[in-house]
């Protein structure tokens, strides 16, 4: 019932159910498993963003090929949802013993990303060995458990935050991934794009960029360039003088990644 009014709603402001009409999906456009259909039972899927989910998409069918039993390269065994939380989370790397596994609420400074996304400096291959990389979604997925703290149960306590998808996006957009999905309505306030040109930061106007959100949680802000000279484009979210941000579950979003919620956001892009 409520969905069905609330789509209503949308769909009279939008004239369509726009990105929440895709089927499966709940009103905030997550996918429709395991909350309230009533099934408590172990069939349901895991929530997105768990160390459940990893395993059953990523550790379990693809790492544990190698990384299994008492003979695990590296001693990282990544067979059970257990075991891979006792060897992974503050776990100093076999490799590189100076630099942990994974390091709660720091995907860059953790070991794990870095193999997984083949980074400079890693000693022995990119994972999985000997296999096509993980795709950028699964690698983000486990970007999005660590900067939530990685929990062993569930999405974690620390407010939601934001990681740079990637420093080599297309002309024109700046992509920021959000590490939980947030509230697509308060959005458009929270985001504000300045021009700077000589020493002058100018607003820019609503005409003069468009955002997009996918799966509610990577942001895509793709601008024009004005006609005047510009040597750089900030983004700015969650300003607390202008607007603040909200995650789907209400909860402020933590800009600057002090984990607490609140703070200002920036990302400069400079030609
Ligand atoms: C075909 C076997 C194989 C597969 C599959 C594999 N690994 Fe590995 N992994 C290894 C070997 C061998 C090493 C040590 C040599 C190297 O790093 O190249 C290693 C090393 C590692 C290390 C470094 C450990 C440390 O303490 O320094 C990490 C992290 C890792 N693997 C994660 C993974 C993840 C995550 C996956 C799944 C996405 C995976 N591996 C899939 C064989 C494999």
């Amino acid at each position: 019932m409520k969905r069905v009014s609330m789509c209503l709603l949308i769909a009279g402001l939008l004239a369509g159910c726009g990105a929440g009409s895709g089927e499966g999906l709940d009103e905030q456009g997550l996918p429709q498993s395991g909350n309230g259909n009533g099934n408590g039972g172990n069939d349901t899927p895991p929530e997105p963003g768990t160390l459940a989910q990893l395993q059953a998409d990523i550790f379990s069918p693809i790492c544990a090929q190698c990384h299994t039993g008492g003979a695990a390269p590296e001693g990282l065994r990544l067979d059970s949802e257990q075991s891979s939380y006792d060897s992974l989370v503050n776990q100093p790397s076999g490799q590189q013993p100076s630099l942990l596994r994974v390091a709660p609420g720091d995907p860059e400074a953790s070991y794990l990303l870095r193999k997984l996304e083949g980074a400079d400096g890693i000693d022995g291959g990119q994972m999985p060995l000997g296999m096509s990389p993980l795709s950028a979604t699964r690698i983000a997925q486990v970007r999005d458990w660590i900067e939530n703290g990685a929990p062993r149960e569930g999405v974690g306590e620390s407010p939601t935050s934001i990681a740079l998808q990637s420093h080599l996006s297309e002309p024109g957009v700046a992509t920021l991934r959000f590490s939980r999905p947030v509230s697509a309505e308060s959005l458009s306030d929270a985001v504000q794009v300045y021009f700077h040109n000589d020493g002058q930061r100018v607003l820019a106007s609503p005409e003069q960029y468009a955002l997009s959100l996918q799966d509610g949680q990577q942001l895509r802000v793709h601008w024009h360039r004005p006609d005047y000279p510009v040597t750089a484009v900030e983004v700015v979210v969650n300003d607390p003088a202008v607007a603040t941000l909200l995650d789907q579950q209400h909860r402020v979003l933590d800009g600057d990644r002090d984990r607490t919620e609140g703070g200002l956001f920036r990302h400069e892009i400079s030609f």
